[in-house]
């Protein structure tokens, strides 16, 4: 059995979607792929968790995710809540982690900004290759901005990033590239926002307006308290650009994209639309000529793109395989975890 260390830097939805996935399927994971996944540090803007000689190796996920639940029940800080449970906690912030904490993967899921230079993830990412360190990341501010100064410094340490997470959530996507090798990726059309798509197909049956499904969306927990990123289309943007580079072999940037969100969209829209058999998606769109679009698009309601609810899509046309269509969950902690531990089996496995 191979044991492989984790750090978890950004302990928030995916961060302990990740720790929920390694308690439920440590055991699994080591019978099939003979590797023993161990969380040795996790930290978070309060600290840093550290696993002490008395765990045997490891923190343990479960008391680490139940210690933070009852906590903020009872109004604990986490850092508070983790110490009443035992856990050794440390004043260290990320970067110590990273350089010091002895791992092999460092799973990166801080908050995406693209407005400043894809910080604090590109540091991380790059402190953790320096560091010796696999990195497998949530975090799409970093691919996006830095694409290729990423993947060199990840080749000048031999190690891997992993980014299965960073597009389309569950839905595998960026694994394409090894699943369809030999395959040209001639153009990739996707909705890659499970929000806008959401309030696309909300608006649609309900003949509701924009800001009514906005808020409903916001009420169930699927839209941020601030959506600009995601109905402005700047997340689909995002997304587009790092299958623009990793799948299509472009040298893209952000800047690069035309963008249009969903915010002008009308019910009379829909409906109209709707009475000549289609519907209205937010549609990111990226060729090989360089073509990078975000807008919203009309869609045949029988096209396989027509998918409903927060479930994103994605068709590819290649050369050889002709068309291939994902479809899957965009969001959530554990969706995002299935993404992220399927990186870190392959690292290990290949
Ligand atoms: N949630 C999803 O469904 C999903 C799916 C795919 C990809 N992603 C991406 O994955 C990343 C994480 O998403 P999330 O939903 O888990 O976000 P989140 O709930 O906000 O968690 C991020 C955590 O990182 C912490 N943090 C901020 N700066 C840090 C630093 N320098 N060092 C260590 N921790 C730091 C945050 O603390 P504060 O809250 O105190 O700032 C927060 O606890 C994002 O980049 C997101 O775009 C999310």
């Amino acid at each position: 059995m191979r044991e492989v260390k984790l750090s978890i830097v950004g302990f928030g939805v995916v961060g302990r979607g990740v720790a929920e996935v390694v308690a439920r399927k440590r055991a699994e994971i080591g019978e099939r792929f003979g590797l023993d996944l161990r969380i040795v540090a996790v930290v978070d803007l309060w600290g840093a968790a550290l696993a002490s000689d008395a765990d045997g190796g490891g923190l343990d996920p479960r008391r680490i995710l139940d210690a933070l639940q009852k906590g903020g029940a009872e109004g604990l800080s986490p850092r508070e809540s983790l110490e009443a449970h035992g856990v050794r906690v440390e004043e260290l912030q990320s970067p110590d982690v990273i350089q010091e904490v002895e791992h092999d993967v460092t799973v990166e899921a801080t908050p995406t900004n693209v407005d400043n230079d894809g910080e604090p993830g590109t540091s991380h990412i790059l402190t953790a290759l320096k560091a010796g360190r696999h990195v497998v990341t949530s975090n799409k501010g970093p691919l996006a901005l830095h694409f290729n100064k990423l993947m060199q410094a990840a080749k000048r340490a031999d190690r891997k990033i992993g980014f299965e997470a960073t597009v389309g959530g569950a839905m595998p996507i960026i694994s394409l590239r090894d699943t369809l090798a030999g395959n040209e990726i001639l153009c990739i059309k996707g909705i890659l926002n499970g929000t806008c798509n959401y309030i696309l197909t909300r608006m649609g049956e309900e003949n509701m307006p924009f800001e009514h499904a906005l808020r409903e969306a916001q009420e169930m927990g699927i839209a941020e308290a601030d959506p600009r990123s995601d109905v402005l289309g700047v997340d689909t943007a995002v997304k587009l650009v790092i299958l623009a580079n990793a799948l299509l072999g472009l040298d893209a940037a952000y800047k690069d994209v035309r963008v249009t969100g969903i915010t002008e969209i009308t019910p009379e829209a829909l409906s109209l639309a709707r009475d000549n058999g289609y519907v209205i998606k937010l549609i990111g769109e990226v060729d090989r000529d360089g073509k990078l679009e975000v807008a919203p698009k009309l869609v045949p309601e029988t096209h396989p793109l027509n998918v409903g609810g927060t479930l994103n899509a994605a068709l590819l046309k290649t050369d050889l395989a002709g068309e291939v269509m994902v479809v899957g969950r965009g969001a959530g902690g554990i969706e995002a975890a299935s993404a992220i531990i399927s990186d870190i089996i392959r690292i290990f496995k290949n």
